[in-house]
């Protein structure tokens, strides 16, 4: 594991776009592995002249988090403190994973509890994210800067010639804007748009790139805004990876657009740049239909912001010597992957936007205000699924569903209405105003009839506001005739020191969850599916009493015993 001082994050000469002078593009740390450590904490930045903004921290970054680099088919452990102020959830975009583990509102850690999630990394090579979830607070938490990229490498991906040194010629690119009070805070009350840009939360940045091709894994990690992207000289690029990964074939464009939560991989060519050239990537947001995000025309307001209805950079890029082993092509072949068409789908969902109660939440889904205590849908383990979501409101509006990647197949009906640069697998898609997206995918390997997953606008506004729906993954072949298990376990040693041991006394109990708090009720550890076998590790806990919670796997049944800490 990799460490980056701090001072050099907060180095950067601060300006004004006005003077075009640009700061140096902050590259997150990196962490790398199968066991990660993540501290979230309130931290400050400096990210303008006069006072420093209160920001979220993970692991002593002052805005956006460590990159997370995994392997396909390595079993990830992760360590999520909560050092905050307040409750909060962390969840891993885009994995494939059970729901109990998704980091959703469901899985809320109170301030200075350590959650334990992990999973087998079953996903493709590609640029996923995490990122705060809890119902409400979403908006506040994502505005802070906590989040960061997850990168997954696989053996496809390994053996195609592709840049790959991160920070060099392979560049992670968060893109967002804030709105700031007169104190220099982040205004998060009714502000759907930023009036500044921050790129991987650098204001004004610049990066200094090798004359050769490069890659860029860009996230719109807005709060709502679009961007329309290309190059300051209309130079083509190539789109190699959507939201899930490789496409099967790069795609030629000028211009690409990237809603909220959406991630692409692009390459472009510097290799005929002159060294000490410069030229930019920008956002040509100007003059768009009715409906994209941020092509409001005001300047202020909620809908208003200083960026809307123009086009403005998001990277400023200086050419400098290519290195020693530089990347010349782009390769014409990618992935081989098989993609679901409208007719693999043997059940079909229909979602509709729809508004929300009047003088309350401005949109819903089906008329329905996200409820955490309803499940709306239910999905058989297994099912091939096309759902459609039809959006007839006045707004454009995103939709992304958890647990799954799909492939889109249909725009208003149409097979070829969807666009080459969104060809790949997806978790996000941008829902335009007057119109219908259909998508087809499968519910594979995590059912639990108990711990839902979420479906929801990413625009943290708007599933804050209850645009969010939620359903469970339920394995219909393996219903358990409900013979109620007494659950019976034992704590050893008790006292105990710095391992606390669990002997099932039922051998039809298997543990499912564990929640350790204290006597004054609060939370200090959660376990998702916990491995027991080597006990659990308690050396950090302070000396006293505290309380076990243990939940059963086949009938949820849970028991409660007490243990003391010395
Ligand atoms: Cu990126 Cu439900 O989230
Ligand atoms: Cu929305």
């Amino acid at each position: 594991m990799k460490k980056i001082l701090p001072a050099l994050l907060l180095s950067v000469t601060l300006c004004s776009q006005a003077t075009a002078q640009y700061n140096t593009l902050k590259i997150p740390d990196t962490l790398s592995g199968t066991n990660f450590d993540l501290v979230l904490k309130d931290t400050f930045a400096q990210l303008r002249p006069g006072n420093q903004t209160i920001t979220g921290s993970i692991n002593n970054m002052s805005f956006w988090g460590p990159t997370l680099f995994v392997n396909k088919g390595d079993t990830v452990h992760i360590n999520v403190t909560n050092k905050l102020n307040d409750t909060t959830t962390l969840h891993w975009h885009g994995m494939h994973l059970p729901a109990v583990m998704d980091g959703g509102p469901h899985q809320v850690i109170p301030p200075n509890t350590l959650w334990k999630p992990y999973w087998k990394v079953t996903n493709q090579a590609g640029t996923y994210w995490y990122h705060p979830h809890l119902h409400e607070m979403t908006l506040e938490h994502i505005s802070k800067g906590l989040g960061g990229l997850i990168i997954v490498r696989d053996a496809k991906e390994a053996s195609l010639a592709l840049p790959r040194s991160y920070g060099v010629d392979d560049i992670p690119l968060v893109l967002t804007s804030r709105r700031y009070t007169t104190l220099n805070q982040f205004q998060t009350v009714a502000t759907s748009y930023g009036d500044y840009m921050l790129s991987n939360g650098t204001p004004d940045a610049q990066v200094s790139l090798p004359k050769q091709y490069v890659r860029l894994r860009i996230l719109n990690a807005e709060i709502e805004r679009a961007y329309d992207l290309g190059f300051s000289d209309g130079r083509t690029f190539y789109i190699i990876a959507n939201d899930g990964g490789l496409l099967n074939a790069p795609v030629a464009v000028t211009r690409v657009m990237l809603a909220v939560g959406e991630r692409i991989e692009i390459m472009v060519n510097l290799g005929g740049d002159a060294i000490g050239s410069s030229f930019d990537l920008k956002a040509f947001n100007s003059g768009k239909a009715l409906g994209f995000p941020g092509g409001e025309p005001g300047t202020t307001g909620e809908f208003g912001s200083l960026l809307n209805n123009k086009d403005f950079g998001v990277l400023h890029i200086n050419v400098v010597a290519s290195t020693a082993s530089p990347i010349t092509s782009v390769p014409s072949a990618l992935e081989s992957n098989t993609y679901w068409t409208g007719s693999s789908a043997t059940t079909t969902k229909s979602i509709s936007v729809t508004n929300g109660t009047p003088g309350g939440l401005p949109f819903d889904l089906d008329n329905t205000p996200f409820k955490i205590t309803t499940i709306n849908k239910t999905v058989g383990l297994n099912a091939i699924e096309k759902w459609t979501i039809t959006n007839n409101n006045v707004f454009g509006h995103t939709f992304h569903i958890h647990d799954v990647q799909f492939k889109i197949v249909a725009r208003n009906g149409s097979a070829s209405a969807v666009g080459a640069f969104e060809s790949g697998w997806k978790d996000v898609l941008f829902l335009p105003r007057n119109e219908n997206v259909s998508f087809v995918t499968k519910f594979e390997d995590y059912a639990d009839p108990i711990h839902p997953f979420m479906y929801h606008c990413h625009f943290a506004n708007h599933e804050d506001g209850g645009m969010m729906g939620q359903f469970v993954v339920v394995n219909t072949g393996g219903i358990q005739n409900s013979i109620k298990e007494e659950l019976d376990y034992t704590l050893y040693p008790n006292p105990a020191e710095n391992k606390l041991f669990i002997r099932m006394e039922n051998p039809r109990n298997e543990v499912y969850y564990i929640t350790i708090y204290n006597v004054q009720g609060r939370t200090v550890l959660m376990l998702p599916q916990p491995q027991i076998q080597d006990g659990i590790d308690i050396a950090t806990l302070a000396k006293g009493e505290y309380f076990v919670q243990l939940m059963d796997k086949k009938t949820k049944s849970i028991r409660t015993q007490k243990f003391f800490k010395q």
